[in-house]
């Protein structure tokens, strides 16, 4: 379902008109549906039938504690990349025993927290990390469960920023050593081996790569279940690519599907594993949209602005990955032909751009709604150009909440001081 639609000539989240919510909220701001959120979620959680399963929602693509909240009343699991992101599942009311802990570079306080609070699994990274590991859940005298994080060296074809599983990526244990790893990591004292994990990259429209990649780590698993080494769990990653134009990814159910189907042709001894998928964008991408209002249109000999109030520092993912988000307008005109515009924000940079030679009809004054942004929009806002964030809104049928107020500049302010007076 696409909880955006016009309605005589008027977009809506699902019930809510978008043009009435800018007016009150203010301009620019996210807006949410909860509905496609839960939708989204429940066709991952449904598709592994009855087999043990557990997905765990990847916080970077959108932490809000809103957004967390839906998810844990849904008993949702999550995929944390940080001390920062356990704290907002522990405030969302998330249950520490269903999350793992992703990332290449833990450090140990936040390892210590990890343990303290009792999380389902660390995804470790390294060697090293696994020493340092052990030896931070030794001082508290507790066992930290572990999964290591194999790199299979897939090509998951999709931008080189977000392709996490080649060998020449920094992420996971090359899985030609992840064994005499594994063999170490069953006699370290304060480790306690749970299973094994993979993730090869972010965007994926087509499910053949991490097939690839699950075959080539169940053949791991076997080898080690063949040594003793006990494995209970399979963590599948995430990475689903949703539809920004006319990408064609499979839906969560047919994905699902085509995993359990790779692991059926490995045979029965790999049926008990409990699997582990650990979806962001295709959860939450489609659910968004950031609204932001035309200041200024500029009309040059060679090319036509429209200059808008939202920029790079809201949505990062055009100036970074020259992404490409739909932009279109919250309220229809029949009174104007369309005109090409590059749609541009306020900031002080040639790449803060939103869209490049896109076809609208508006005037100054209108508002856009750019689509796509419930995933790696907010959670990669920054204050660039001392820019406050802006507030957060999450739609319910005909309601909404305003999940995150805009921050002014006081509070951009806040943590800096002056200097001390000269001598
Ligand atoms: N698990 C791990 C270990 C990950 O590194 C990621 C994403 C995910 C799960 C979730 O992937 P997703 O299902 O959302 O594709 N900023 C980029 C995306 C970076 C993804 C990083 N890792 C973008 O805006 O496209």
């Amino acid at each position: 379902m696409n909880p955006f639609a016009y309605r005589h000539g008027r977009l809506y989240a699902e019930g809510v008109d978008l043009a009435a919510l800018a007016d009150e909220v203010g301009t620019p701001c996210y807006v949410y549906s909860r509905a496609h959120i839960e939708e989204r979620w429940h066709a991952f959680d449904e598709a592994f039938g009855g087999r043990e399963h557990l997905v765990c929602y990847a916080l970077k693509a959108n932490s809000n504690l809103a957004v967390l909240e839906v998810l844990a009343r849904l008993g949702s699991g999550f995929d944390i990349t940080s001390v920062g992101e356990l704290e907002r599942v522990l405030a969302a009311g998330g249950d520490p025993t269903k999350v793992v802990f992703s990332g290449v570079g833990k450090s140990e306080p936040e390892m210590r927290r990890a343990l303290e609070v009792g999380i389902g699994c660390f995804n470790v990274e390294s060697a090293s990390e696994l020493d340092v590991l052990n030896r931070v859940a030794a001082h508290l005298g507790k066992q930290a469960p572990l999964s290591l994080r194999v790199n299979p060296d897939v090509d998951p074809m999709t931008h080189p920023y977000i392709a996490t599983g080649l060998k020449q990526s920094k992420f996971g244990i090359d899985i030609a050593q992840a064994a005499d790893v594994y063999r170490r990591a069953a006699g370290l004292p304060n480790i306690e081996v749970k299973g094994v994990a993979f993730h090869i990259g972010s965007r994926l429209d087509d499910v053949a790569p991490v097939v690839t990649a699950l075959e080539r780590v169940l053949d791991l698993a076997g080898e080690l279940m063949d040594e003793g080494v006990a494995l209970e769990h399979l963590d599948m990653g995430g990475g689903l690519g949703i539809r920004y134009a006319d990408e064609q990814p499979p839906e969560p159910h047919d994905y699902v599907l085509a995993l359990l189907g790779a692991l059926e042709r490995f045979g029965a001894r790999y049926q008990s594993l409990r699997l582990m998928i650990e979806p962001g964008r295709s959860v939450v991408g489609n659910a968004g949209v950031l609204l932001t209002r035309t200041l200024y249109l500029k009309h040059g000999a060679e090319r036509n602005f429209a200059i808008v109030d939202a920029a790079m520092n809201d949505l990062l993912r055009p100036a970074l990955y020259d992404a490409w988000h739909d932009i279109g307008p919250v309220q229809l005109r029949t009174d104007k032909s369309s005109t090409v515009y590059d749609i541009v924000g306020p900031v002080c940079e040639s790449g803060d751009f939103l869209g490049h030679g896109r076809a609208l009809a508006i005037e100054e004054g209108d508002l856009l709604a750019v689509a796509s942004a419930g995933a790696y929009a907010a959670t990669m806002s920054s204050n660039y150009n001392a820019r406050p964030r802006a507030p957060e809104v999450l739609v319910e049928g005909d309601r909404y909440c305003v999940v995150r107020r805009r921050e002014t500049v006081a509070d951009l302010l806040a943590l800096e001081s002056r200097l001390p007076p000269d001598p």
